[in-house]
């Protein structure tokens, strides 16, 4: 008998996919191979390239460029998808981190400044609410929706030095995705985050990649793995899970010796 896919028939739109070798671009692959139809979001214009990428692959996909800080780019990119596709029933706001083509701006908490500090609740927190508030609308019409927020560990549940912005808005992604759950519930709409830990995408510093070893799986997850998750709680396979975060870091967060093992094994 064939399978239909976990995700068959449905309109998913993803954010932050300028890259193939990253989450956003794994998970447009394993929603499309699951049966979704695709709109990409970013605020790079390699998400065309993107978009052809994943038409070789056999996916159905739109792309559009915005910056997802700013309300009335989001309104319009959101306008363009919805006239493609006719509607939207999976979000993924996964745009965050970094912004394509932008070096990444690590700084002690002491010497940050406002702007920075600004600039990274904005392109990791309150993107997913541009994002989300455009397209909930739609979502409660329809009576049904799924919502998946790509989070971090990093802020939630463990921190990294000079990253504070970046911990606050990931942790604000957590509290964001428990309130907006509890609002929309009552429409048939669920809404989770995913927490990835070490990610081996294109944005993957050596220093990370010693970090993956570590984990108690010995390395760094492929971003299909966090792609599997994403479609996962955006099937109807994950009908009773709402509000929650799920941890995929192949059980970095649980391990709580952090000594050099010949002293402790
Ligand atoms: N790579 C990891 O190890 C890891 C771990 C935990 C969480 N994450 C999260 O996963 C997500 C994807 O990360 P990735 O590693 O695949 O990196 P990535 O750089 O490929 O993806 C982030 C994308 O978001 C886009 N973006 C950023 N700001 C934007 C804005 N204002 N408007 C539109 N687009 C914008 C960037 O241009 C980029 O293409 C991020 O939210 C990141 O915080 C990644």
């Amino acid at each position: 008998m064939e399978r239909a896919g976990r995700v068959q028939g449905k309109v998913a739109l993803v954010t932050g996919v300028a890259k193939q070798n990253s989450i956003g671009f794994a998970t447009c692959k394993v929603l499309a191979e699951e049966g979704a139809a695709l709109a990409i979001v970013d605020i790079s214009d390699k998400v065309h390239g993107c978009a052809e990428a994943l038409r070789r692959l056999g996916a159905t996909v739109s792309s559009h460029t915005a910056d997802l800080t700013e309300m009335d780019q989001v309104q319009a990119a959101v306008a363009e998808a919805l006239r493609t596709h006719g509607r939207i029933d999976v979000l993924v706001n996964n745009a965050g981190m970094v912004v394509e083509g932008r070096e990444e701006d690590f700084t002690d908490f002491p010497s940050m400044s406002e702007a920075q500090w600004d600039f990274g609740i904005a392109i990791n927190l309150k993107t997913q609410f541009n994002v989300t508030r455009t397209v909930i609308e739609g979502m409660i019409e329809r009576g049904c929706g799924r919502i998946v927020n790509v989070s971090s560990v990093t802020g939630p549940v463990v921190a990294n030095p000079q990253e504070s912005a970046y911990c606050a808005a990931k942790a604000g992604v957590l509290g964001l995705t428990r309130g907006l759950a509890l609002d929309v519930a009552k429409h048939g709409i669920t809404v989770n985050a995913v927490g990835p830990g070490w990610i081996d995408t294109g944005s993957t510093t050596e220093g990370e990649r010693a970090g993956a070893l570590n984990t108690p799986l010995g390395r760094a997850a492929h971003p299909e793995e966090v792609g599997r998750l994403v479609c996962f709680l955006a099937s109807d396979e994950a009908s009773y899970i709402t509000g929650q975060l799920v941890v995929i870091d192949g059980g970095n967060t649980i391990q709580e010796y952090k000594g050099p093992s010949e002293l402790y094994y």
